[in-house]
């Protein structure tokens, strides 16, 4: 036990970020009852600031408005040696950043049907967030502003969930942005928040195309060094179509994306809504299903079949060289032929586990030497485009290991 925050016991250390630490504890009660739990508390080295502690206190309370299974249940608020905390429901799984890093590092792209039921999820939990009204009916106007990989958590349930609220918008809100606080990651923020207009819900329905595209590619959509050319891309809405990185990718869903993600909101999809029922109509057309069931599979089989390797050696991997990955050249998208990819040499991958009895993967690689090739085939692409290889830099968020692990865990998250 590492201490006690409020009537919690906090074990771990999940995450600490610019404002907040984030700990797994557990309620304790007679007779042996415990729910775990997580405890979000103020950085103490920001104990005292007025303003952090009333955007925590905002964050509460737009979080205890919203009740659906796809939001991250919040339990309780308190204050406990003059910080506040909020407990909340324990999401054992991981994030969709881990998600995306791990199917870099073990190259196997995350299979697209469940890509689009996590999507679906995100935006199903983010309709009725944006529709929520308060108890006279007034429409609460919340947008949510800050979705981006590190804040759409996947349980090994396999239900998608949203959470950090903490630069929502609503009309609860009494505070407005601070210098200094970055609001938001501007590389899931759509042309309308970089320029500071007043956002709408369409501003979140940009942000959940960015985390889609992302998931079917593998790399960021907006990924370029420079942050000028970053936010000139978003403003012009340059971009390539997933189908043009990964050929399993449908039209259909690169038609999607191209409305979720237009430069211009009023050529959006209108709300989160009309988003989720064209990806689940989407979701029909495909040969692979996908439920929760299915995606609580998948998460389970990635967390607990490749982890090990993954945090151990995976990460340490090199990237490919880049003059290797320029020369294998664009036609790799196409199906491959056994001789074709010979330029990449790939270090040895780990055991290919449970995951080889996924029949829903249509694009996962089969085990062996050819489907490390077919694996490095399908993300090459995506690696040439971003220019610095599909190596993952660390692993990001990963929480709920079952492996031993020291007793304070600190995970970084990375956008
Ligand atoms: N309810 C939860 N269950 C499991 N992990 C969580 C939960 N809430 C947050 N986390 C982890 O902590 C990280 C940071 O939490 P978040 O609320 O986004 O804090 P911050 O405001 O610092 O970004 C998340 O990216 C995730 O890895
Ligand atoms: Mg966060």
């Amino acid at each position: 036990m590492l201490e006690r925050i409020g009537p919690y016991e906090v074990t771990e250390l999940l995450a600490a970020g610019g404002m907040a630490e984030i700990f797994v504890g557990k309620k304790t009660g007679p007779g042996g009852f415990e729910k775990p739990l997580v405890v979000k508390r103020i950085h103490k080295k920001l104990l005292g600031d007025r303003e952090i502690e009333a955007m925590f206190v905002d964050e509460a309370r737009v979080q205890a408005l919203l009740d659906h299974p796809h939001i991250v249940q919040i339990y309780d608020f308190g204050e406990d040696r003059g910080s506040y905390f909020i407990a909340m429901e324990y999401i054992a799984g991981c994030t969709v950043r881990w998600v995306i890093d791990n199917a870099n590092a073990v190259r196997r792209p995350i299979p697209v049907q469940h890509a689009l039921r996590i999507a679906g999820d995100v935006l199903c939990g983010l309709h009725y967030a944006h529709e929520r009204a308060d108890d006279d009916g007034q429409p609460l106007r919340l947008i949510h502003r800050d979705i981006s990989p590190v804040n759409v958590l996947v349980a090994r349930s396999g239900q998608a969930k949203l959470c950090d609220f903490g630069v929502a918008k609503s009309e609860l809100q009494r505070m407005m942005t601070r210098a200094g606080i970055v609001k938001g990651k501007f590389r899931y923020m759509s042309p309308e928040q970089l320029n500071a207009e007043s956002l709408d819900r369409r501003a979140d329905v940009f942000a959940v195309g960015c985390v889609l595209w992302e998931m079917l590619v593998g790399r960021r959509l907006f990924d370029t060094p420079s942050e000028d050319d970053v936010v000139n891309a978003i403003r012009a809405g340059v971009y390539p179509d997933p189908s043009d990185l990964r050929p399993a990718v449908p039209k259909a869903i690169d038609r999607i994306l191209r409305r979720a993600l237009h430069p211009n909101r009023e050529k959006r999809y209108r709300n989160a809504r009309d988003f989720h029922l064209a990806i689940e109509e989407a979701l029909r057309q495909l040969p692979a299903a996908s439920n929760s069931v299915l995606v609580g599979e998948y998460i389970s089989a990635e967390l607990d079949g490749t982890v090990a390797e993954y945090s151990s050696r995976t990460l340490k991997r090199p990237a490919p060289e880049p003059e290797a990955l320029l020369a294998s050249g664009f036609e790799m998208l196409d199906p491959p032929v056994p001789s074709a990819p010979t330029l990449i040499s790939l270090p040895p991958q780990p055991a290919a586990d449970a995951d080889d009895t996924d029949s829903q993967s249509d694009d996962r690689p089969p085990p062996g030497t050819l489907g490390r090739l077919l694996g490095a085939t399908l993300m090459a692409p995506a690696a040439l485009f971003s220019g610095v290889g599909f190596a993952v830099e660390k692993l990001a968020d990963l929480f709920a290991r079952k492996k031993p692990e020291p007793a304070v865990r600190v995970t970084r998250t990375r956008q």
